[in-house]
Order: C-alpha cells, then sequence, then structure tokens
C-alpha cells in the first residue's frame, strides 16, 4: 500500500501537516479530494503554496497507480475501467438495468417521488456491498449520510437475513452519519477520508442529498446560495467517489411541476446541480404496488426501464413480490368464504404513504447554473 500520510510528500514539513491536519486534511486522498482553492481558504495558505502541494499530491498517487495520469491513452482508460467495482442491486431486475450493478468511482443519483423506494434501494445496497466479490458484493464497509432521520437498523436486518448473511455483522459494518443541517451535513463528507479508510468502505449514501439544503434556503432570494452550496456538496461527493474508489448515491425527491404539460410532470428539485455532476441518473416511478426505474442519463447505457417491487428483502424481482401477493390472496379468500361474504375475493391494499404532493414556487423556475 501507498504511503498516503501528509509528511510523505516532498516539502511538506511538520509545520504543513499540523496546519492541514488542523483544518481537518490527513492524507494525500483528502488534498487531492478538497483541491487547492479550499486548502488555500480553510488553512489560510498562499493559493501557489495549496497548488503546490496538491500537486504534488496527485504525482504521489499517479506514481503509486492510485489515480489516472493526466493525460493517458483510450486503452489505460479502458484497463482502468475494468478495475471499477459493482455492486448488485439483489435483483435481475435492477442489475440489468446497471449491467451488473452500481459502480464505484461515479456519484449514481436516484430521483422520485415520496415512497417510490429510494430509501429502500439504499438499505439494500447497504447490505449487499457487504457481499463477498464472488457473490456481487465488494467487500465493504458503509457510510451512510441520514439527513432525514429514516435510516432504519431493523431494515438492514431483514434484508440482511433475506440474503442469508449475519444481520450483527452487517448492522458492524455501516456506519450512520445523522445530519442535522446542511453545514452539518457538507462537514461530514468533508471529514469523511479517515472513516472511509479504516473501515474499507466501499459505499457513500447521502439520504436525502438535496432535502437540508432546500428546507434551510427557502425563497427567490436565497436560491442561488442553495444552488452553490448543494453544488459543492455534490462535487465533493463525486469526487471522494473517485479518489476512494467507492460508489456514491444521492436520492433526491421530485415534485409536481403544473407547467410540464407533456411528458412526466416530474423533476427532480435538486435542479441541475445534481443532474450534472452525476454519472448516473435513475428515476423511480410508483405504478400501482410495483416500482419502475428508468435509466436517464449514463455515457454507456440506454435509455430503458424496468419494473421492481419492494419488499422485506428491501428491493426485489417482481416475480419475488408476486409469489407473495398470491399467497395472501388465498389465505384472504379462505376467510372471505368462511365468512360467506361475496366470493369475488380480491385483497385491496393501501399505501399509507399517500398524501398530496408539495409545491413550492421557486422550484418551478427553470434553474440557471
Ligand atoms: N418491510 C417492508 N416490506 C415491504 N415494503 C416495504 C417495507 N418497508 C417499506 N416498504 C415499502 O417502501 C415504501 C417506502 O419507500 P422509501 O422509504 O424507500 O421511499 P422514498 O423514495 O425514500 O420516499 P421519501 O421521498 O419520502 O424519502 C413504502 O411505501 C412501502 O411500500
Ligand atoms: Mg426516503
Amino acid at each position: 500500500m501507498e504511503d498516503l500520510r501528509l509528511d510523505s510528500l516532498e516539502g511538506v514539513g511538520p509545520v504543513t501537516t499540523r496546519k492541514l491536519s488542523d483544518a481537518g486534511i490527513h492524507n494525500v486522498m483528502d488534498l487531492i479530494v478538497r483541491g487547492p482553492v479550499e486548502i488555500a481558504e480553510i488553512t489560510g495558505m498562499e493559493k501557489d503554496t495549496a497548488e503546490k502541494i496538491v500537486n504534488k499530491a496527485r504525482q504521489h498517487l499517479v506514481e503509486g497507480g492510485l489515480i489516472a495520469k493526466d493525460f493517458v491513452s483510450a486503452s489505460e482508460i479502458y484497463k482502468h475501467r475494468q478495475s471499477i467495482g459493482k455492486i448488485t442491486t439483489g435483483t435481475n431486475c435492477l442489475d440489468t438495468l446497471f449491467d451488473g450493478g452500481i459502480e464505484t468511482q461515479a456519484l449514481t443519483e436516484v430521483y422520485g417521488e415520496f415512497g417510490c423506494g429510494k430509501t429502500q434501494f439504499a438499505h439494500t445496497l447497504s447490505v449487499m456491498v457487504q457481499k463477498p466479490k464472488t457473490e456481487g458484493g465488494l467487500d465493504g464497509g458503509v457510510l451512510y449520510i441520514d439527513t432525514e432521520n429514516t435510516f432504519r437498523p431493523e431494515r438492514i436486518v431483514s434484508i440482511a437475513q433475506a440474503h442469508e448473511m449475519d444481520p450483527e455483522k452487517v448492522l458492524d459494518r455501516i456506519i450512520v452519519a445523522r445530519a442535522y443541517n446542511s453545514a452539518h451535513q457538507t462537514l461530514i463528507l468533508e471529514e469523511a477520508g479517515q472513516i472511509i479508510e479504516e473501515n474499507n468502505v466501499k459505499l457513500i449514501v447521502a439520504d436525502s442529498a438535496v432535502g437540508l439544503f432546500r428546507s434551510e434556503y427557502l425563497g427567490r432570494g436565497t436560491l442561488s446560495v442553495r444552488q452553490q452550496k448543494l453544488n459543492h456538496f455534490v462535487h465533493l461527493l463525486a469526487r471522494i467517489a473517485e479518489t476512494y474508489n467507492c460508489a456514491a448515491i444521492a436520492t433526491n425527491q421530485v415534485m409536481a411541476s403544473p407547467d410540464v404539460f407533456f411528458g412526466d410532470p416530474t423533476r427532480p428539485i435538486g435542479g441541475n446541480v445534481v443532474a450534472h455532476t452525476s454519472t448516473y441518473r435513475i428515476y423511480f416511478k410508483k405504478s400501482g404496488k410495483k416500482r419502475i426505474a428508468r435509466m436517464v442519463d449514463s455515457p454507456h447505457h440506454p435509455e430503458e426501464e424496468v419494473i421492481f417491487a419492494l419488499g422485506e428483502a428491501g428491493v426485489i424481482d417482481p416475480e419475488d413480490a408476486e409469489k407473495k401477493t398470491k399467497k395472501t390472496t388465498k389465505k384472504a379468500s379462505i376467510k372471505k368464504t368462511k365468512e360467506s361474504v361475496d366470493d369475488t375475493a380480491e385483497t385491496l391494499e393501501v399505501d399509507a404513504t399517500e398524501s398530496t404532493i408539495d409545491i413550492e414556487s421557486d422550484d418551478l423556475e427553470p434553474i440557471e447554473e
């Protein structure tokens, strides 16, 4: 393993090392993730000096084969892409959509309305990433940034059990960071380097990535500040994923846009910021009890759709959901016959999460960047 300590860089002595670590920069990777402008800002050092240090860090990592050179041949990129890890979703349908699974070194945005399964998807991946490589995982840990207090260890336990994994071990490898406001959410990510390394984190979840920014910066006047801060957050997330070779998932809720008359009247509330930074964008949509996942934007996947479902095991294949429904329908019809009610027995389930979609005027405007 390459020496990643700050003082392994030529010309970085104890004084600079201390200055950097006081500012939360603990290793060579952190230097790359934060970049020269930010380093100068948080340490108070000259921008030129910060640039020199970051360049040295980059050179160091290139020599160690940890990141790509500035100029590379396409065949080298191809070879490098072979080292990209994939995390199975635990379903055939979504694995087909993702061509094998969620990729490392990339930011995947999942957007859709409330209750469409974004959080269930994030929980499922938090379990699947821990599977050995031979079974579609990356034998890695998870950093779960929870901004809406919707992380549920109980869900992790049932998903792990459904995949015949030891729930206690699975829970141990998920580090949950509860973010209380958008500044805190960003801080968590800024300080994540050490945690990622120590725990061999291969998946970072930001659920939701935009919710806090949206609730804190209300109204037209604050829109540009909000977009700027959100931009910083998602870029940081994308850079961490690339530098540490882990997968990053950002969830984003959509709301109705009454100004859209054709096509789907929903769009992500993060505006274009998250969309432009993400490598992959997936849209989840409710369709009765089933869910539809569409690959909206990808550099190399066709735009296609698959049907999936939600269950005890997290995201599941629709066939598996049908098996279960058949069982419950059968039970229900027996009960109904006993009570000698009308023999057209049919189970009807009401989605408890059904409610109206709220609309904010500033979200209806196209967002300028
Ligand atoms: N144990 C379970 N078994 C089956 N389905 C479940 C279970 N737990 C949750 N669900 C399903 O997941 C849905 C909620 O999904 P989820 O919380 O992932 O939505 P979301 O997209 O994150 O919504 P929001 O935007 O509000 O955060 C519920 O409506 C329910 O259908
Ligand atoms: Mg959610």
